[in-house]
């Protein structure tokens, strides 16, 4: 028998517990191990019943993700929860940890649960592009009814213990020890002559009307298919036998497993793991991280402030005067207030942090004992600079001093301290407390513990961690920049901000790129573009006009009720605002463009070849170390749809070297803006993709 499982007896209880760390994933010895432990049991003289357990943190987390896509070894998981079913002993499972996707669907074919209170179970295939393929559409409809089985597989959510019992998939919760309950409750069972109950044998569940369901779980999606899939899968259990309904279910499994979006999700479902875990790091300790000060309360430092509470900081935010500090409290006490509303905490926690943890001041001389400093002032290096001279005067020795700059030098402002070792980037993203993206700017001359404790403090407040170099706009905004730029330019050329956001909402991101400008503020780009236009642009530059005129105006997006959207009748009625296609109107006669017709397709591909080819520079100029670490950053921060798995890995699926014809196509217009990444054109002759760097890293 395999090693991952090991056989015992009790009375007449066989015991399989699995072992296979860190979750217990379903690999193919551990299914051998099973079906091996299921033959002995069964040929075991005075054997009534098998008891299935994990060791370790799980009962099981689920198939072996790293298997798919490669060949199926047998025994197949479906095959193995038939036989777990079908056998004539009475089979119980006994769950703690996690039991997700194919792990639950290994306790549906046992004829018993029973879990320990902290215990959850799932099915999150769809967070894979997938849908549950051993059973779990045809079982668990049968056992909690359809609604309540559809909510759970199209949200892919974990559901407590409780909850689980009230479903109906927990039959009995108890604390202790899963092993010794688990034998303690197949023991009655056996006492009691509890007959077998496999789920396969109870009646199917009720109807719905299928089509309705499918398209909302389509919509809800946001180009997403496997949800809407689910419902296709369920319907089956209804309308079929149940043999027929594992089929039909087999078949769609198999069809996603085909699909772009299972790769682009499993590609994130990695990355989202490897992204905080760096080899220059391993090894390093980092700084201890206790009290943290915030410069600025404005809107990053409030919400910064508010994540490093909620994690358990204390946290003092320094702010220019009373009524400034006085405005930080209110911002900071209104998201805790959100908070509480959303159980996040509780009224006890609550007023510990309000009272305890949280302080503000005026007065520098407060933060000469800090672990670390974030600055959050105004986006002015000589502010910047201003309040670092103060901090590296003040800060004990070891301090961190970290700023949340959006683009400006971190080398510079590390300069303007006598310890630049100690100095990094913390970009965290709006709402910081709600945003899981924290980029980790790491300067010339950070120190190795100093990042380290960048990382840390990313884990701490549960964020995800991306390591950036430093350059205008580090990751994230120097790739946006450019994106938006392409967007502009196809603005001039003929299109509409309107057109080209629903073509992008279509493609998958939460929101288009004007209806996001007017969530963050006109005015912050409309600084940037001001700051770069004093810089001196580079003539061959095309450069749009026509927002500077609504900022003029006073029109700086959904704060001010206008911008490209008119927001008037709430923040959710967006409707175009009619004074945006004059102005780009008046900026095309001027500059004595004729306007053409753009479709979703080329709005789509422009933007992204735009956004790849900034990315792949990037890559290359070692601003990111690896093509997920861009993914990533686009993924958590910039609402790039997952299912694509992040721009690089949506450029390997789509094909660089078409990719690539295109820029050269584009830069025929303007060979300025569309310079081809040397990057990609090395892959291409290659014949090599992104995701081979990540591996060779
Ligand atoms: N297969 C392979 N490896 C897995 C895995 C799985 N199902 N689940 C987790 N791992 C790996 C992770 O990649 C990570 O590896 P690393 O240490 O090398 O980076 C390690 O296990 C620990 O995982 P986490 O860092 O995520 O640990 P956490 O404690 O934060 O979370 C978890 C644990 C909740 C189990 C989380 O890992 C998780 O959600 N896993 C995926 C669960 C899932 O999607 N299951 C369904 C699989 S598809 C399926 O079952 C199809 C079936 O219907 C046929
Ligand atoms: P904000 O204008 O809302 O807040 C700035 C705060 O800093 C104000 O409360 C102001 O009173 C205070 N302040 C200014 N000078 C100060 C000084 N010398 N000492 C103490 N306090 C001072 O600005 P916001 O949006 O919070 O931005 C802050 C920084 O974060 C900027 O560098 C910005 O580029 C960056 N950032 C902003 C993001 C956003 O979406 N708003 C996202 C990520 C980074």
């Amino acid at each position: 028998m395999s090693d991952k499982i090991s056989y015992s007896c009790h009375g007449d209880i066989a015991i399989l517990t699995v072992q296979n760390p860190p979750v217990n994933a379903l690999s193919q010895p551990v299914r051998q191990g099973l079906w091996d432990g299921m033959d002995r049991a069964e040929a075991e003289q005075g054997i009534r019943a098998i008891m299935i357990v994990g060791e370790g943190r799980a009962f099981f987390a689920g198939a072996d993700i790293t298997e798919f896509g490669k060949p199926p070894l047998k025994p197949h998981l479906p095959d193995l929860i038939n036989r777990i079913e079908s056998s004539p002993l009475l089979i119980v499972a006994s769950m703690h940890g996690v039991s997700l996707g194919g792990g639950l669907e290994v306790a549906l074919g046992c004829h018993y649960r029973i879990a320990v209170p902290t215990a959850c179970v799932g099915l999150p295939e769809v967070h894979l592009g997938l849908l549950p393929g051993a059973g779990g559409t045809q079982r668990l409809p049968r056992l909690a009814g359809v609604i309540a089985a559809l909510e759970l597989m199209t949200t892919g959510r974990h559901v407590d213990a409780e909850e689980g019992h009230k479903l109906g998939i927990i039959d009995k919760i108890q604390d202790g020890d899963p092993n010794l309950n688990g034998i303690a409750y197949t023991q009655k069972l056996l006492d009691q002559n509890t007959p077998r109950r496999p789920v396969s044998d109870m009646p199917a569940p009720e109807k719905i009307n299928w089509d309705e369901a499918f398209e909302k779980a389509l919509k809800s999606g946001r180009g997403q298919i496997s949800p809407a899939w689910c419902v296709r899968a369920v319907q089956a259990s209804v309308e079929k036998p149940f043999e027929e309904g594992l089929e039909a279910e087999r078949q769609i499994f198999y069809d996603l497993m085909q699909t772009e979006q299972r790769q682009g999700m499993i590609h994130a479902f990695f990355s989202q793991r490897a992204v905080s875990n760096l080899p220059e790091l391993k090894g390093i300790t980092p700084r201890p991280l206790k009290n943290i000060a915030l410069i600025g309360g404005g809107t990053m430092g409030a919400g910064i402030a508010t994540s490093a509470l909620l994690s358990g900081l204390n946290v003092t935010v320094l702010e220019m005067n009373k009524h400034a500090t006085q405005a930080a409290f209110d911002r900071i006490e209104n998201n805790l207030s959100g908070a509480k509303k959303r159980g996040k905490i509780d009224s006890q926690q609550y007023e510990k942090i309000v009272n305890h943890s949280l302080k503000l001041v005026t007065d520098y001389g407060k933060l000469s004992d800090m672990d670390l400093v974030i600055e959050a002032v105004f986006e002015e290096m000589a502010v910047k600079k201003r309040v670092f001279e103060e901090l590296d005067r003040i800060c004990k020795p070891g301090t961190i001093l970290a700023s949340n700059t959006s683009y400006l030098d971190i080398n510079e402002i590390a300069a303007s301290t006598s310890r630049p070792a100690d100095v990094l980037g913390l970009h965290f993203f709006s709402p910081a407390h709600v945003m899981k993206l924290l980029e980790v700017v790491v300067a010339d001359a950070t120190a190795p513990d100093v990042a380290a404790t960048g990382f840390a403090l990313g884990k701490t407040l549960g964020k995800i961690s991306v390591r950036a170099g430093v350059c205008d706009g580090f990751i994230g905004n120097r790739i946006l920049s450019t994106y938006r730029a392409a967007a502009d330019h196809m603005i001039l050329d003929g299109a509409s901000p309107f057109e080209i956001d629903k073509a992008l909402e279509e493609f998958g991101f939460a929101m288009g790129p004007f209806a996001v400008a007017d969530l963050a503020g006109l005015d912050i780009s409309w600084a940037v573009r001001k700051r770069k236009e004093a810089e001196g642009l580079d003539p061959r530059t095309r450069d749009a006009c026509y927002a500077d005129k609504l900022c003029e105006d006073g029109h700086f997006g959904q704060k001010t009720g206008k911008g490209y959207y008119d927001y008037t009748a709430g923040a959710k009625s967006r409707l175009p605002n009619p004074d945006v296609m004059p102005l780009i109107e008046a900026e095309r006669q001027e500059k004595a463009i004729k306007p053409r017709k753009f479709g979703d397709t080329e709005i789509v591909r422009r933007y992204l070849a735009a956004m790849v080819n900034e990315a792949a520079k990037v890559v290359g100029e070692g601003i990111a170390r690896r093509p997920l670490d861009v993914d990533m950053t686009l993924l958590f921060g910039y609402g790039f749809p997952r299912h694509w798995g992040g721009p690089l890995k949506w450029a390997d699926i789509v094909g660089l070297e078409g990719l690539l014809r295109d820029i050269e196509c584009y830069a025929q217009e303007d060979p300025y803006f569309w310079q081809t990444a040397p990057l990609l054109k090395r892959l291409v002759a290659e014949g090599r993709v992104f995701d081979d760097l990540n591996k060779a890293n």
